[in-house]
C-alpha cells in the first residue's frame, strides 16, 4: 500500500517532471514461453556523474482494477528483498550492471501463466517517470497423448495435451479431408494455470481409416497434431496391451503348471509300472531258466 500511495503521489507530479527526466519502453509487449526466462526493460537517460546509489527502481504488476503489486524494488542502488512478494522471491531480479547504461532490466525466471499481464517500471533518478509494457505467456500443445480403444461396434480415439492459451481441437481424416463425426472436447485448468484439453472422437462401426487430431491455438496461430490409426491398436497401444499380456501370463501359468505336474506324475507312474513289469519279466525269465 505504501508503494501504491507513493506511486499515486509520484504519478500526480508527473506532468511537472516529464520534461526533465523521461523513461522509455523499447518494447510495448513481450512473449514468454512457459517455464523459460524473460527479460523486460525500460530505459532512462544517465548523465556522466551517474551514481548507482542514488537510483530508485520499482517494477510493479498492474492488476485489472488498476491497482498494482510490487515485483521488484531497488532503493538507492540496493534491492529491497523483504518487500518482494513470495511469488517473485528468487525469481525476479534487476540486472544491476545494466543501470549505468540507462537500462532497468527486469528478469523473471521460470515464467508462470500468472506472470502474464501488464508491468510498470518506475524510475526515480534525476526526476521520476514510468512506462508500461505487457507480457504474454505461451505454452504450446507439443506433447499430444493418444489413446485408441476398439470396441465391438465403436472405436474411440482420444487426444489430450496441455498448453496455454486455450486451443481448439479439430479432427480430420489423416489425408486432411473433413470428417462428419463430432468430437467431445473438454478441458480443465491445472494448478499451474495451463489448460488440460481432452478430445474424444467416437466412430460408429469398424474403421480402418487413420485420423488426425489438431490442436489449433488461435491466439498464437500454432497448430500441433497427432495421427491415430486403429491398426496399430493390436500392436502398439499400451492401454490396450498391458493388461491382457498380464492376463495372458496368468493364463499360461494356469495351464502350463498343472499340465507339467500331470505329465511328471504320468511319467513317474509309468516308470514305476515299467520297472515292475521288467522285474516281473526278469522273474519270469529266471523262473523259466530255473525250469530249464
Ligand atoms: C533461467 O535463469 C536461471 C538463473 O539465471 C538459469 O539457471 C537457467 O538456466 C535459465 N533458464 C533458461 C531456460 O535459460
Ligand atoms: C480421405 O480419406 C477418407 C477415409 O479414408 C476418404 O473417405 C476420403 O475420400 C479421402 N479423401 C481424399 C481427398 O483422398
Ligand atoms: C458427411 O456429411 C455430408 C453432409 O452433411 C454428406 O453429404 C456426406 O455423404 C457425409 N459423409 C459421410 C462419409 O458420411
Ligand atoms: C463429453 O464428455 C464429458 C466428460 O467425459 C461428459 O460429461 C459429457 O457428457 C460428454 N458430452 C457429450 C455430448 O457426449
Ligand atoms: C492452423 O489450422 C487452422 C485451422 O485449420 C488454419 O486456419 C491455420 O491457418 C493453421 N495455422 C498454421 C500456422 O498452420
Amino acid at each position: 500500500m505504501k508503494t501504491l500511495s507513493l506511486l499515486i503521489v509520484l504519478g500526480a507530479q508527473l506532468p511537472l517532471v516529464t520534461g526533465i527526466f523521461m523513461v522509455t519502453a523499447p518494447r510495448t509487449s513481450y512473449i514468454a514461453s512457459y517455464g523459460n526466462n524473460i527479460t523486460m526493460e525500460c530505459q532512462f537517460p544517465v548523465e556522466s556523474n551517474f551514481n548507482a546509489n542514488q537510483i530508485k527502481v520499482y517494477w510493479h504488476y498492474v492488476l485489472d482494477d488498476g491497482t498494482s503489486r510490487l515485483v521488484y524494488q531497488l532503493m538507492n542502488g540496493k534491492p529491497v528483498l523483504e518487500a518482494q512478494p513470495q511469488e517473485y522471491r528468487e525469481r525476479a531480479f534487476l540486472l544491476l550492471d545494466e543501470l549505468r547504461r540507462g537500462r532497468a532490466v527486469l528478469e523473471i525466471n521460470q515464467v508462470r501463466v500468472s506472470d502474464a499481464g501488464t508491468y510498470r517500471c518506475l524510475i526515480d533518478l534525476n526526476g521520476v517517470d514510468y512506462k508500461e509494457t505487457a507480457l504474454e505467456v505461451r505454452a504450446s500443445y507439443k506433447h499430444i497423448e493418444t489413446i485408441k480403444t476398439k470396441e465391438k461396434k465403436e472405436t474411440e480415439f482420444v487426444c489430450q495435451s496441455v498448453g496455454y492459451p486455450l486451443a481448439e481441437v479439430i479432427w480430420y481424416y489423416a489425408n486432411g479431408s473433413d470428417i462428419n463425426e463430432t468430437a467431445n472436447t473438454t478441458h480443465f485448468t491445472g494448478t499451474d494455470g495451463l489448460y488440460n484439453i481432452r478430445s474424444v472422437l467416437r466412430i460408429k462401426a469398424e474403421t480402418n481409416d487413420a485420423y488426425l487430431c489438431m490442436f489449433w491455438n488461435k491466439e498464437t496461430n500454432m497448430n500441433t497434431s497427432a495421427i491415430l490409426h486403429i491398426k496399430e491398436v493390436e500392436k502398439t497401444d499400451e492401454n490396450y496391451d498391458k493388461f491382457p499380456s498380464m492376463k495372458r501370463s496368468y493364463l499360461i501359468a494356469a495351464i502350463v503348471v498343472p499340465v507339467t505336474i500331470l505329465l511328471g506324475f504320468i511319467m513317474i507312474v509309468s516308470c514305476i509300472l515299467k520297472s515292475k513289469q521288467s522285474e516281473q519279466g526278469i522273474k519270469r525269465i529266471s523262473d523259466t531258466s530255473s525250469l530249464i
